[in-house]
């Protein structure tokens, strides 16, 4: 630990100390590096257009046809009932850290959090996780019932790809988000069966499964992201090269996180069941390498991001800071 904390001491930055810290422990981190909620103070303006775009497309007639009104009810309880909006914020800062004018990127930017909404509405269901509570409230299918879950997130991955043809990006940026969004789906569906059927697609060993899921179920979009706003922004190779190992980085560090939280945090501090991943014999960092264990490669994986977008000038400086409020985050 006393390394970990040395090798997290950096310039410019104060000292960062790993999330989460034991109840007891003396010190906290600086809360303002360490509570996600300085997201919403730094970027206030971002994340106001984001969830404008959220409740615009939700609203719109972006499906056609006769969309049932409890359908787009459903859709709107588990797109617009809170969330940290990390994967928007995300595409919205890598279309500003290439020079590309942000506001450009919103329909890209709702796109992806609706696929991540409905990842959250299927993974939350009894066949999967088996989920009653999400952002502190019930999850989707028991605020209705199990068929409008499978529904509504049907309904929400075809909104998505609705969302990128309302984009006025050019016809070739266009099919290269819609590209990118496929591949992140699909490794965020990949992810899901590597997570939940382990032996169908074996591998050697637990490391390299666990490092699988990972970057597969929660890296995918969020490389997708990045990728995505990169694109929006108008990005050189050299740019968007940064940003796709960056996003690698922290989507693996992501969900190590998110599998510390459910291993340290009460249900009221981050809105959903703990304790559920050793419970269903989840393959998880904590759970393979122990608390102190999955810090420390959490800490790893954040210096890789902070590293992979060195070579942006100083509009990348924001998604350093976000990372670390990644690592640091406690919901
Ligand atoms: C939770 O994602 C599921 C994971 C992929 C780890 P978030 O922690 O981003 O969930 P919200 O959107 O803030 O609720
Ligand atoms: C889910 O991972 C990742 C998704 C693709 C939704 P988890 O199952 O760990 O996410 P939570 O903890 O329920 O949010
Ligand atoms: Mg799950
Ligand atoms: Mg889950
Ligand atoms: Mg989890």
């Amino acid at each position: 630990m006393e390394e970990l904390a040395r090798l997290l001491d950096r310039p410019g930055h104060g000292r960062i100390v790993l999330f989460p810290r034991r109840p007891g422990e003396h010190g906290r981190p600086n809360a303002k590096d360490r509570d996600i909620s300085t997201i919403s103070d730094n970027h206030k303006a971002a994340l106001t257009r984001i969830e404008a775009e959220l409740e615009r497309l939700i609203g719109g007639a972006g499906l056609g046809g006769d969309l049932s009104a409890g359908l787009r009810e459903a859709m709107a309880y588990a797109v617009l009932g809170g969330g940290k909006r990390l994967r928007p914020l995300l595409v919205w800062l890598a279309c500003e850290a290439v020079g590309g004018d942000a506001g450009k990127c919103l329909p890209a930017a709702a796109a992806v959090e609706f696929v991540h909404a409905f990842s959250l509405v299927h993974d939350d269901l009894p066949a999967m996780d088996d989920d009653d509570l999400r952002r502190g409230r019930p999850t989707l299918h028991v605020h209705t019932n199990e068929a409008m879950a499978i529904l509504a997130g049907d309904a929400l991955l075809n909104l998505a790809f609705a969302a990128l043809l309302e984009s006025d990006a050019s016809d070739s940026a266009r099919v290269a988000l819609v590209q990118e969004l496929t591949r992140g789906c699909a490794g965020m569906i990949s992810g899901q069966v590597y997570d939940t059927m382990p032996g169908l697609d074996p591998e050697p060993d637990d490391r390299r499964r666990l490092e699988r899921i990972h970057v597969n179920k929660t890296g995918a979009l969020i490389r997708a992201s990045a990728r995505m706003g990169a694109i929006c922004g108008g990005a050189n190779t050299e740019q968007l090269e940064a940003l796709t190992a960056y996003a690698d980085a922290v989507g693996h560090m992501f969900q190590a996180v998110d599998d510390l939280l459910d291993v340290e945090q009460s249900a009221e501090q981050i809105g959903k069941r703990t304790g559920k991943d050793a419970q269903a014999g989840k393959l998880t960092y904590p759970g393979l390498l122990g608390v102190d264990g999955t810090r420390a490669e959490v800490a790893r994986l954040l210096g890789e991001a902070e590293r992979a977008i060195a070579v942006l000038d100083e509009r990348g400086a924001t998604l350093g800071s976000i990372a670390r409020q990644m690592a640091l985050r406690d919901r």
